[in-house]
């Protein structure tokens, strides 16, 4: 039998890393986490606590009240990935708007918020045969992985793909505000003191502002089936 590996795919917001990591782990029957939905969920808490809005964050107030914050996973079979829980409710399209994408940099950017949440994820890899991307998987929450991409786009290319997103399932945004947003995220996801978003010295980078999914998954696949 295949030995199970671990695969990291790190990279700036909507370089598209999620919808490879759901193509790989469909190929592979591996489970895939999106750790930026578990970002996503507790900045969705803070919000709806009154923690955290455009022009405030009570960290304190948030820290103590982490221990009441719940996060699961449920595969749902008729979309093909799993939809993010929280206390025990389906958040998946709350977690997905523009507000929450700018708060969410604030709120992941709190030491103990990460401190939680990368604990839960390195249990959830802890048996392999999975795929995790974010932010600091390949640096901080598996620095062993057995294949590491980072992945680039420009920010042109990733607001519009962002956008499209938004679009196509009805939220009215403007472009402006959603390239604004997609830059002032990789200021502050990169620049933040625990655990920057920064390509892992043996990571392999991946710019594919110019790619198509077929293309990059063919080379993506070359890299794991080489590992296994
Ligand atoms: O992948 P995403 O755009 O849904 O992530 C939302 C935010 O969560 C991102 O701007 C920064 C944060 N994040 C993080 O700090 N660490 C991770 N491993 C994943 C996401």
């Amino acid at each position: 039998m295949k030995k199970k590996i671990t695969i990291a795919i790190d990279g700036f917001s909507s370089t598209g890393k999620s919808t490879i990591a759901k193509l790989l782990a469909k190929k592979y029957n591996y489970i895939y986490v999106d750790t930026g939905a578990m970002y996503r969920a507790v900045t969705l808490y803070a919000k709806q606590n009154n923690f955290v809005g455009k022009d405030f964050l009570d960290k304190e107030e948030l820290i103590s009240s982490l221990k009441n914050v719940s996060l699961s996973f449920c595969f749902n079979a008729d979309l093909g990935f799993a939809e993010m829980f929280l206390n025990g409710i389906n958040v998946e399209k709350e977690i997905r708007t523009l507000e929450i994408s700018q708060l969410v940099s604030k709120v992941s950017a709190i030491s103990e918020v990460r401190k939680k949440l990368v604990a839960e994820q390195q249990i959830m890899g802890e048996d392999s045969g999975v795929v995790m991307d974010g932010r600091d998987i390949g640096t901080v929450v598996f620095p062993n992985a057995d294949v590491k991409l980072y992945m680039t786009a420009s920010a042109d290319k990733r607001a519009t793909r962002r956008y499209k997103e938004l679009i196509d399932r009805g939220d009215k945004v403007d472009f402006k505000d959603i390239l604004f947003n997609v830059e002032e995220r990789d200021r502050i996801d990169s620049t933040r003191e625990d655990s920057p978003l920064m390509k892992a010295a043996d990571a392999i980078g991946f710019d594919n502002s110019d790619m198509g999914i077929n293309e990059q998954l063919e080379r993506i696949c070359a890299l794991v089936d080489r590992k296994l």
